[in-house]
């Protein structure tokens, strides 16, 4: 496939790696220009653009950047893809350490996938967003293979999650679906599933536990849990 990656950082360099590695043509983006892209291309195989080119590349995109800068991505990004053409989301709102508190969020009126596809006014599909970087690089497994991590896939577009689950299974993880994107608080920071890296067998008993509409005592709970999470990373020394 052609796939266009708009981030280049921790995540948008690991799919670059292992997308690379399964033989598909990649453009990475940053914020800076394709010239400053000379060390991810190097590294990861992937080719170095614009968010526009990454955009217009083909057959899907994947925007893997803070979330507080998903309403800067130019307007035009996506003039003249084909509605077929998946948007996969990877991003999380980290609003104590980087992005600032954003009021729907907050209140959960929105789940954060639902933000972002507002701002893009594109389809979404969500995914990559609960696994560390470093695990995408190295810890995918042969479908079959005991214990392989699998990961949760939301989205109100059918046919784009359906392209998105084959490529995370090709990816070697278990794909899983958890339902539209207003169910996708199930897979968002604080919640049990989130960097769990669960076989899908405990995965799917995670997501189904937790019923389909959030209750105010789940995003209370889950709000506080990423909060104590988030404090957790300020502590630590930064690398
Ligand atoms: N790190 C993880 O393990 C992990 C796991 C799951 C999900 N996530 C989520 O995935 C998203 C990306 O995380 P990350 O850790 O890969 O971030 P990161 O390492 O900080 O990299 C962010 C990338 O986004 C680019 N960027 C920022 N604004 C941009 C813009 N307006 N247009 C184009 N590119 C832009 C940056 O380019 P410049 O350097 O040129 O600004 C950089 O290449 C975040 O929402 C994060 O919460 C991260």
């Amino acid at each position: 496939m052609n796939i266009g990656i708009i981030g280049a950082g921790h995540i948008g360099s690991a799919l670059a790696v292992r997308l690379t590695g399964l033989g598909h043509a990649v453009l990475i983006a940053n914020s800076r220009g394709p010239e400053t892209l000379k060390d991810v291309a190097q590294k990861t195989g992937a080719t170095p653009a614009t968010a526009q080119e990454a955009a217009r590349h083909g057959d899907l995109i994947v925007v893997t950047i803070p979330l507080k800068n998903i309403p800067e991505l130019p307007k035009d990004l996506f003039e003249g893809v084909p509605a077929e053409v998946p948007v996969v989301d990877t991003n999380n709102y980290y609003p104590l350490l980087r992005d600032g508190r954003i009021p729907e969020l907050e209140t959960g009126d929105l789940t954060e996938s639902e933000w972002v596809q507002q701002h893009l006014g594109r389809p979404v599909v969500k995914v990559f967003n609960n696994i560390y970087a470093q695990h995408i690089e190295h810890k995918g497994q042969p479908a079959g293979t005991p214990g392989r991590i699998s990961l949760p896939v939301a989205s109100d577009d059918a046919a784009a999650k359906q392209k998105v689950m084959a490529l995370v299974e090709e990816l070697g993880f278990d794909a899983v679906d958890n339902g539209s994107l207003h169910e996708s608080w199930r897979q968002q920071p604080g919640t049990p599933a989130y960097g769990a890296d669960l076989p899908a067998a405990e995965l799917k008993q995670q997501l189904a536990s937790l019923g389909t509409e959030r209750t105010p005592a789940q995003h209370a709970q889950f709000a506080a849990n990423h909060a104590a999470q988030e404090r957790e990373m300020m502590k630590q020394p930064q690398s």
